[in-house]
Order: C-alpha cells, then sequence, then structure tokens
C-alpha cells in the first residue's frame, strides 16, 4: 500500500546566538490512508518541529530543514514552489494547533474567518462560503448564531473546537493535531478528543496527533512512534507499543501512566531530564537516563532494529545484543 504520507530522514536545526539547536535528527514515519499516528515524547523531543518542517511552516530563521523528504499521496512536498505548497496547505492538509488563540484573528467574528478560509481554497460565493462556516459550527456543536462572535467571547474549548472547525473547513485528507487539548481544562480535554475522533472517522480523514499523554494515544490512535531528542526511538501499531514496548525510553513512559485500576500503583517517572540540544550526548541520546545503558551505549549510536513493523533504535535489540 502507498502511504499517504511519507517523511523520509528529515533533519532540522535552530540556528540561535547561543548555538545549533539539533532539533530533529533523521525522522521517518508513514501515516496511511484513515490512519492516526500518535507522535509521543517529552516536551522538547522535537515533535512541533517535526510537524512544522513536513508542512514546510518552520520559522526561519532560526529553523534549517537541512535534509528530509515528504511524500503526500506521492507528490514530492519538499520540491514544490511556495505558492503550490500553500494549496496542499488548507485544501490536502490542515494543522490545528495547541493554543486556538495564536492561530485566529481577535479583529475577526469566528464566522467571517472560517469562511475566509472557504473562499480562498474552494472559490465558493461569500454567501456559500459564510453557509458552509455555519454548518461547519454546528458540526463542532457550536450554535451557528455564535458565527457573529469574536475569539474573546467563547471559552479555551469553544475556540480550540472553532479552531478544529476551521481546520476541516476545506475537507482537508491529512490533520496534523499538535497537542490539540494541552492548554484545555481537563474536563474539556476529553471532550474536544471525542469531538476530534468523531469527526476523524465521519470524514475519513487520516491524522498525525502530536501529544505528551499515552492516555490520549489509547483512545484514538492505531499507530504510535515515540520520540527522544529529535529521532524516533520506537514505532509500531497501538497494541506493539502498548502491549510490547521494547524501548527503555517508551518502558519509562509507560511507568508514568497512574493505574487507576491498581490501588497501590506509585508513578515512577523516568529519571533525569531531556538532554541539553545544544550538547546531545554520544552513542545512544538517551544513554545517561537509560537503567539498562551498556558500553555501547556511551559510544556508538544504536543500530534500528525491526520485526513485523514494530522498530525500535536500541543497542539491546541488535543482533548479538541482551534482546536481539
Ligand atoms: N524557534 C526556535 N528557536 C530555537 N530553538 C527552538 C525553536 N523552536 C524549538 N526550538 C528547540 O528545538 C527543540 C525541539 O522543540 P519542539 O519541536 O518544540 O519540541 P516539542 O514539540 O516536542 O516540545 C527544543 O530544544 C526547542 O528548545
Ligand atoms: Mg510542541
Amino acid at each position: 500500500m502507498c502511504a499517504l504520507l511519507k517523511v523520509n530522514d528529515l533533519r532540522v536545526k535552530y540556528q540561535t546566538f547561543e548555538g545549533v539547536v539539533h532539533a530533529v535528527n533523521g525522522v521517518s514515519l508513514e501515516i496511511g490512508e484513515r490512519e492516526t499516528l500518535g507522535l509521543v515524547g517529552e516536551s522538547g523531543a522535537g515533535k512541533t518541529t517535526t510537524a512544522l518542517s513536513l508542512m514546510r511552516l518552520i520559522p526561519s530563521p532560526p529553523g534549517i530543514i537541512e535534509s528530509g523528504e515528504v511524500f503526500f499521496d506521492g507528490r514530492a512536498l519538499h520540491e514544490l514552489p511556495e505558492d503550490e505548497m500553500m494549496q496542499v496547505r488548507g485544501n490536502q492538509i490542515s494543522m490545528i494547533f495547541q493554543d486556538p488563540m495564536t492561530s485566529l484573528n481577535p479583529v475577526l467574528t469566528v464566522g467571517l474567518q472560517i469562511a475566509e478560509v472557504i473562499v480562498a481554497h474552494q472559490g465558493v460565493s461569500s454567501a456559500e462560503a459564510m453557509r458552509r462556516a455555519e454548518s461547519l459550527m454546528e458540526k463542532v456543536q457550536i450554535p451557528a448564531a455564535r458565527s457573529r462572535e469574536y475569539p474573546h467571547e467563547f471559552s479555551g474549548g469553544m475556540r480550540q473546537r472553532i479552531g478544529i472547525a476551521m481546520a476541516l473547513a476545506c475537507n482537508p485528507r491529512l490533520i496534523v493535531a499538535d497537542e490539540p487539548t494541552t492548554a484545555l481544562d481537563v474536563t474539556v480535554q476529553a471532550q474536544v478528543i471525542e469531538l476530534i475522533r468523531e469527526l476523524r472517522d465521519e470524514l475519513s480523514t487520516a491524522m498525525m496527533l502530536i501529544t505528551h499523554d499515552l492516555g490520549v494515544v489509547g483512545e484514538v490512535c492505531d499507530h504510535v512512534a515515540v520520540m527522544y531528542a529529535g529521532e524516533i526511538v520506537e514505532k509500531g501499531d497501538l497494541e506493539q507499543i502498548f502491549d510490547h514496548p521494547m524501548h527503555p525510553y517508551t518502558r519509562g513512559l509507560f511507568q508514568c501512566v497512574p493505574d487507576i485500576e491498581e490501588e497501590n500503583s506509585v508513578i515512577q517517572p523516568i529519571d533525569g531530564l531531556m538532554p541539553d540540544p545544544f550538547h546531545l550526548p554520544a552513542g545512544c541520546r538517551f544513554h545517561p537516563r537509560c537503567p539498562e545503558c551498556l558500553e555501547a551505549c556511551r559510544t556508538t549510536v544504536p543500530p534500528l532494529s525491526e520485526r513485523d513493523g514494530h522498530s525500535v533504535l536500541c543497542h539491546l535489540y541488535a543482533e548479538g545484543g541482551a534482546r536481539g
């Protein structure tokens, strides 16, 4: 099967006054038609940089895409001129951001903003666009009459639903949602996730869902990629990652999830912090925090091992390794 989105060896750095941040270091991933990939990892892992880079929305300067190929439905996005790329954004791939306030214009009514996207991408009349905007608002469970209100008149959860309506305005084939519920109250998070899941199913879109919440991944995703210090350290389908996590980092992430069914469950966070992005460790980038660190991990970059579509970047699983 030909993947809808295919990213090969993406490398992105930020050139700052303090030095060079190697934010994304050779990321490869695929998302099939109607598939949802969860991209998980702690803050600073490079998740947002990955998403922005494949949309070619990385701020430059300081961001520089050093290398990488991005194919969408067989088309090489990394080679498209900017005007064609603009058509792809919105018509084919759209984004939902963490904080909807940053993507909404404070001085325009929300109805007009959604309608603007529709006019720009679908070339329909303003009246028709407004009608479609109102029906999208109802789809995200906001009364159409509120289309004449401004972003500040809505609660955080409602603004995010408007952000979702905007992302859906052009019937995208892929939605990239970057921590869509992180900025919301816990009680609202579940509703917004449920809405995203319903709309994805109804519209048959594929999705990349960026989150640090494994609970959300378990509810929504069918594939998972775990990111650490700019690399995907483990990748597989939901069962592979949840039932048989391999990388010590992935196992550590699961130990951070409180088990509500287990009365005496203890949350065991992973020791240490993400490495200083200016000075990434040699060998395996996770080795200073790894409870199973071997001699080779300190000096040698781990090889990628793969079986049945479940891949891991770790010396333990290399040929001749403890679990290889
Ligand atoms: N505009 C920027 N300028 C300099 N460094 C940046 C910029 N944006 C992100 N970074 C750095 O790149 C790394 C990856 O960041 P990011 O992609 O935002 O990670 P995540 O989304 O996983 O939290 C971090 O070390 C972060 O500090
Ligand atoms: Mg981020």
